[in-house]
């Protein structure tokens, strides 16, 4: 069996949970007098363009350094050197939007939390994945650099697209508000629940200029063209391009594995596996393990459109992506029963939802994640 590279000192395990849901202005990283232009230049789409305009106005190596000192710590590991180029890539990340550099860093801590612990089965044999990566020709330092910049391929969504606030609901309104108002909300319901077992989202189908408006859907417009999307594309369409876009900076800047894993971390049923580990608990797509601590992370995280959820609600909701395949369930059985046996230590979850009223949902989830555990 390969060296446990756990031996060396191990930054990020000891780390106490980093907070969730704050919203944080991307101000922080520029002087006053730089701050609106660098920021419009990183909304502006192609992620060179940006960075070519931001060293010709001077603001790129300030910025850089400000990134450096704020997060530099928290992405210091042994086996991990964030180069000049990755520290460009995360100033872009945060000029564009904060909250996504910050899910980044949290996507890469989590993923490090997922390599890094030893995961066990029932019988009570554990295995520490990391251990495996390098079997599936990735290295460590190419599997954190992936994780870390999964979403660089973001900054080629327009900010009101990625800022919309709209819920499924709300989006299904925009299309269909006569029926809601006929049949008092039921009908919504109904055919909501109908686009889900189909495997759709509001999303997927309403065409953007039913969600966006007026000047806003014509400025929008104009913007997506000139970022090379057809006037008929859905918002999904848009946020899909990111995927490709993360693999096509990356391999751009070299990083080829980086962007092979970066490129696969969503849609998990329809992508081949490029890096598979080959461990005794099965056989694992690398990017898959990416793909579930992005997914817990964004849990766990607010969004436009959605508050946090709770650590418990978050694993529940990950139990039923496992279970309607979203993401790997045997990957995902292996991430939650460790993470649901750090929950359930002291019975703190019980006791911390007797004083909101959730003591039945609570259940519920816990029922539900346990049978998932006890699946095979
Ligand atoms: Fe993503
Ligand atoms: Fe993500």
């Amino acid at each position: 069996m390969p060296q446990n590279f756990l031996n060396q000192k191990n930054k990020i395990l000891r780390k106490s949970e980093t907070e969730f849901g704050e919203v944080i202005s991307a101000r922080a990283l520029t002087d006053m007098n730089t701050a609106q232009d660098a920021e419009e230049i990183a909304g502006e789409g192609k992620y060179e363009d940006i960075i070519q305009k931001l060293r010709a106005n001077g603001a790129l190596s300030s910025c850089v350094e400000k990134v450096r000192s704020a997060y530099g710590h928290r992405l210091a590991l042994d086996n991990f050197v964030m180069t000049e180029h990755d520290f460009e890539m995360l100033t872009v990340l945060g000029l564009y939007d904060m909250n996504t550099l910050e899910h980044s860093i949290r996507t890469f801590e989590i993923a490090y939390r997922i390599i890094a612990r030893p995961l066990a089965e029932p019988s009570g044999e554990t295995i520490i994945i990391g251990d495996y990566l390098r079997n599936a020709g990735v290295s460590l330092e190419q599997f954190l650099r992936a994780a870390l910049f999964h979403d660089i391929g973001k900054v080629i969504i327009p900010r009101e697209i990625l800022h919309n606030a709209l819920d499924d609901e709300e989006v299904l309104v925009r299309m269909f508000p006569e029926e809601n108002l006929k049949a008092g909300g039921q009908v919504k319901k109904e055919l909501l629940q109908t686009l889900y077992a189909n495997g759709i989202r509001p999303i997927d189908v309403v065409p953007l200029k039913e969600i966006f408006k007026g000047e806003q859907y014509v400025k929008l417009l104009c913007d997506l063209e000139k970022r090379g999307f057809s006037e008929t594309a859905t918002l999904k369409d848009v946020i899909r391009m990111h995927e490709p876009e993360s693999r096509r900076i990356l391999t751009s800047l070299g990083y080829e594995t980086e962007g092979e894993l970066a490129g696969s971390h969503h849609n998990y049923k329809k992508k081949a596996h490029s890096h598979l580990l080959n461990t005794p608990f099965g056989t694992f797509g690398v990017a898959d393990l990416i793909r579930i601590a992005d997914v817990t992370d964004a849990l766990r995280s607010a969004r436009w459109y959605k508050k946090p959820l709770s650590p418990l609600e978050a694993l529940f909701v990950l139990v039923k992506d496992a279970e309607a395949g979203k993401i790997d369930s045997r990957l995902a059985r292996l991430w939650v029963r460790d993470q649901y046996a750090e929950l359930r230590k002291g019975d703190a979850l019980l006791a911390a939802a007797s004083g909101n009223g959730r003591q039945f949902e609570l259940q519920e989830e816990m029922r539900a994640i346990e049978m998932f555990l006890e699946k095979k």
